[in-house]
This record gives structure tokens, C-alpha cells and sequence, in this order.
């Protein structure tokens, strides 16, 4: 079983990387393989509206010069995701509103290759505005009919508090979306 994480943010040693580690690392712990994408690395296009993916329905993107379809490939192949995003002026980053949309209509046209897959997410707000961009997250997984786990509070994540510590809030709540995963993945391959 693998679970793929993609990073929105554009800093590859952040507070966002730091998280996803917490649930990455309690994942392998619990033997599940895993991998973390930093879309940001790729420098993806947006969405040019061609319709292209309409029109061929074979869920790739016609845009191939970045790394869009491999990412799309890697969380098609992947049992579940974790999307994580910084909040940039109330919202996701740019650089993972355009995977995104890249994929989301790629998918849409493509026969909703993602659906059933686990899905979570995770926001990091300073301040605020991580209610938005949590649910953008979330919102685009529903949309792909994918299976969302959450964890109480929402994981919506502060860069002041260090995860380092264990049993700070924050790490509860990174390791119990990566527990809820892992229960969700396991019960599917009873
Ligand atoms: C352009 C920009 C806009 C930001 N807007 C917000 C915001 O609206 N709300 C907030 O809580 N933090 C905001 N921040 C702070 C970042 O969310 C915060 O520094 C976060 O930890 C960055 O994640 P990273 O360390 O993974 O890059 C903003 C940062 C930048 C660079």
C-alpha cells in the first residue's frame, strides 16, 4: 500500500514539508510506503482551457512539459493522498491551485481515475484563512469522489508550534489523520 503527498508549497524545507513528514513518517510506521511531492519543483502551467482532455477523455493533459501527467500517474498508482498547502492570502498556494485545476479536469473528463482512493488534507495558517484553504484541499477530493479522513480539531496547522514534540497538539492531530488513513487502507485490503 503506498500513500503519495503532494507539498503546494514553494519552500522545500517548510513548515508544510514538516508536517507532511509527521504524517508520512506515522504511516511507514505503520508499513505503509509513501512518497512526498513538492509540485513547486516542477514549476506547473496552468490550466490553458484547450480541451484537449475533453476531447481525448484519456485523462493526460496535452501540456506534457512539466511534470503534471507524471504527478497524476504517481497518485493514480497511489492507495491514498494527503494534499497540503500553505494558506496564501486566505486560500491555497498558486502552485498547487494549478495542479488543481490541471487535474481535476483532466480527471473529470479521464473517468475519475482517483475515486475511492483515502484522501486527507492539511492547511498551515499563520493567522487565518486555513478553514479555506483546508476545504479547497478537501473540496477537490470530494469532486474527484474520493474518501476524505479528517481528525478532530481539522487539521489545520500552525508554523509556530514545533512538531518536534510529540504530544504537542499539532502532531496529535497530523498522527490521527495518518492513523485514520491507515485504518481506512487496511480495512480495504482485509
Ligand atoms: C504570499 C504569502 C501569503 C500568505 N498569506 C497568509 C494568510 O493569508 N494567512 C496565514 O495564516 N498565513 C499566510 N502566510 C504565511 C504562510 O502560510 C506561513 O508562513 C506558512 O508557514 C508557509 O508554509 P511553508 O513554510 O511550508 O512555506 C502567507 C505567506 C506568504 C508568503
Amino acid at each position: 500500500m503506498k500513500v503519495v503527498a503532494l507539498n503546494g508549497s514553494p519552500r522545500l524545507l517548510g513548515n508544510t514539508s514538516t508536517a507532511i513528514s509527521v504524517v508520512l513518517d506515522e504511516l511507514n510506521k505503520n508499513g505503509i510506503e509513501t512518497e512526498h511531492i513538492q509540485v513547486y519543483e516542477s514549476h506547473i502551467s496552468p490550466c490553458n482551457h484547450c480541451n484537449s482532455c475533453e476531447i481525448r477523455g484519456d485523462g493526460r493533459c496535452v501540456i506534457e512539459d512539466d511534470n503534471m501527467n507524471n504527478y497524476l500517474d504517481e497518485i493514480k498508482l497511489a492507495d491514498g493522498v494527503v494534499m497540503a498547502s500553505p494558506v496564501y492570502f486566505n486560500s491555497c498556494t498558486a502552485q498547487i491551485k494549478m495542479f488543481l485545476e490541471r487535474a481535476g479536469r483532466v480527471c473529470q473528463f479521464g473517468n475519475f481515475p482517483l475515486k475511492d482512493k483515502i484522501g486527507a488534507a492539511i492547511a498551515i495558517q499563520e493567522h487565518s484563512g486555513g478553514s479555506n484553504a483546508y476545504a479547497e484541499l478537501v473540496n477537490w477530493m470530494l469532486c474527484n469522489q474520493m474518501v476524505v479522513v479528517g481528525s478532530s480539531p481539522i487539521c489545520i496547522i500552525s508554523p509556530k508550534i514545533s512538531l518536534e514534540h510529540e504530544k504537542s497538539g499539532d502532531a496529535v492531530i497530523l498522527k490521527t489523520v495518518a492513523n485514520n488513513m491507515t485504518r481506512q487502507l487496511l480495512k480495504r485490503n482485509l
